[in-house]
């Protein structure tokens, strides 16, 4: 695993193998970013020129490696470009992505550290937190390939270090913490199904001293979980719902957070035609991102409770599944005819907020790739954020945005319920009108939260797994979005911000 840690050596006495520098995009031309001062001295001043001679413009994402002159200890020096070059120094998120790029670049490098980060801890956290991400890579799987970056340091002046210090064991823990969420959406379907995602809960719940309860498909019947019931039926691998609790004795707010777990969604009956079920093991990366947020709060010591709810189970056609068609009886009590067994997000859902409401959280959030429309309308790196509170949709949208998260919200259209409320047969329908399909979804949900709580809905089907090429800290493959604004929320909560 990838170590991280703050030092205030200078970047010129520093061994390692390679040195991160920073380059930007002047109005005439490449400028070395502030940090770097000792590397320019040892290119005697050149170092703009030389960087320019190999085609560097300081353009995000662009990296060039150059060998390090004598008068640094490190081998190898990298310039990142951070894009347009700023005055007042660089915006958090932009030195994520560098850090993230660079990262990346020297994946294979035993030591590397990054000159990146100025004064201030915020700086520092930022550096941190991207290079972390950026080095990740899921090789489970695969036989050799590169190692990812064994050593990142960020350098600091002294002046700020022990804020730094602090700042770097945040983002050493949200980082871990994401890449952890990363490894779960990664996971092949074969090898992540229900039973084993609970039991991969339970033992890193005991790690970090968690509370996780369990309750396997008897335990669900007994309780009369239809939604999970019904979703799972079809699949050999029973569904699971996980609760996993963090508390904190000054807590004044209790948080709920729901995760979509579906290790697999094939459609079930409803089946989904190829082209539409090869990256569906992504289906559980609500539960992910839920699970790895507890995680976090936990080891930041957030004053805050945080409770969070995986819905688990596996969407699969057979002889037992459900058939559009069929009825279920609900957590709660309310019925669902199900008309297409593909909308299985929402059963496993109702079912684990209805759940949640019974323990009177001071506010739910669920985090769910729950609709294709949701992807047609925002994109692949946004995600929708729906409420009950337009004050609470607005608050995890701004939240989302302070940790360089995109989301947008969205309303919920009270005139879209009536083509779920009209089934002839039950309280509701799992499919109403098409267009919209992703507010309709969260307008099915909203049936279930209990009155008088806040609730929100995050859709993450968008940007939770990331085909295309790797860039900034964002990999291929999981990305763990939502993890860092679910837990922007828990303490801002914990700072007595409202719940
Ligand atoms: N898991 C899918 C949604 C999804 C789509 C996630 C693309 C990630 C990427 C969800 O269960 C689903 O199948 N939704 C249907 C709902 C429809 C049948 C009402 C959809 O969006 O097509
Ligand atoms: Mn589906
Ligand atoms: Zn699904």
């Amino acid at each position: 695993m990838t170590a991280l840690s703050v030092s205030t050596s200078s970047a010129a006495s520093l061994r390692a193998d390679a040195l991160v520098i920073g380059v930007a995009k002047g109005p005439k031309g490449l400028v070395v970013a502030p940090g770097a001062e000792a590397v320019t001295e040892a290119f005697e001043g050149k170092l703009a020129e030389v960087l320019a001679t190999l085609g560097a413009t300081g353009a995000e994402g662009e990296t060039v490696k150059l060998p390090a002159p004598a008068g640094l200890k490190a081998a190898l020096v990298l310039a990142v470009g951070l894009g347009d070059a700023a005055e007042e120094g660089y915006d958090a998120e932009t030195l994520r992505r560098a850090a993230g790029v660079a990262a990346r670049a020297l994946a294979g490098s035993k030591k590397v550290a990054l000159t990146l980060a100025g004064e201030s801890a915020e700086e520092a956290e930022a550096v941190a937190l991207g290079a972390l991400l950026g080095s990740y890579s899921f090789s489970a799987y695969r036989s050799g390939g590169k190692e990812p970056v064994g050593e990142l340091i960020v350098l600091t002046t002294r002046k700020g270090s022990k804020e730094a210090k602090a700042a770097v064991e945040r983002a050493t823990a949200v980082g871990e913490e994401m890449n952890r969420a990363r490894d779960l959406v990664n996971t092949p379907p074969n090898d992540l199904n229900p039973k084993i995602f609970a039991a991969i809960a339970q033992a890193a719940g005991k790690e970090h001293g968690l509370k996780v309860e369990v309750l396997d498909e008897k335990a669900l019947a007994k309780g009369g979980f239809g939604g999970l019931l019904g979703v799972g039926n079809g699949s050999a691998n029973p569904p699971r719902l996980v609760k996993v609790a963090y508390t904190h004795p000054k807590a004044k707010a209790t948080l709920a957070f729901v995760g979509k777990g579906i290790t697999y969604d094939s459609g079930g009956i409803s089946l989904k035609p190829a082209g539409h079920n090869e990256t569906m093991k992504c289906d559980m990366a609500g539960a992910a991102a839920v699970f790895a947020a507890v995680v976090a709060a936990k080891r930041l010591g957030l004053a805050v409770n945080v409770t969070g709810w995986l819905a688990l189970a596996e969407n699969m056609p057979s002889g037992s599944a459900t058939r559009p068609g069929d009825v279920l009886r609900m957590y709660g009590g309310k019925t669902v005819e199900v008309l297409n067994t593909d909308a299985e997000g929402r059963l496993v859902l109702a079912d684990a907020i209805v759940r949640a409401g019974e323990e009177n959280p001071d506010v739910i959030v669920d985090v769910a790739t729950l609709t294709g429309a949701m992807v047609l309308a925002l994109g692949n790196r946004t995600f929708g954020v729906m409420s009950n509170s337009e004050e609470l949709r607005e608050r995890l949208h701004v939240t989302a945005g302070e940790v360089g998260e995109q989301s947008w919200p969205m309303p919920l259209p009270a005139e879209l319920v009536k083509g779920m409320t009209e089934s002839t047969i039950a309280d509701l329908a799992n499919m109403g009108e098409r267009m919209g399909g992703g507010l309709v979804a969260g307008l099915f949900l909203k049936e279930f939260v209990a009155e008088g709580i806040d609730w929100a809905h995050l859709d993450i089907a968008g940007p939770a797994f990331h085909e295309s090429a790797p860039y900034g800290y964002t990999p291929k493959g999981g990305t763990a979005s939502a993890v860092r604004t679910l837990v922007r929320f828990a303490q801002q909560t914990a700072a007595g911000d409202k719940a």
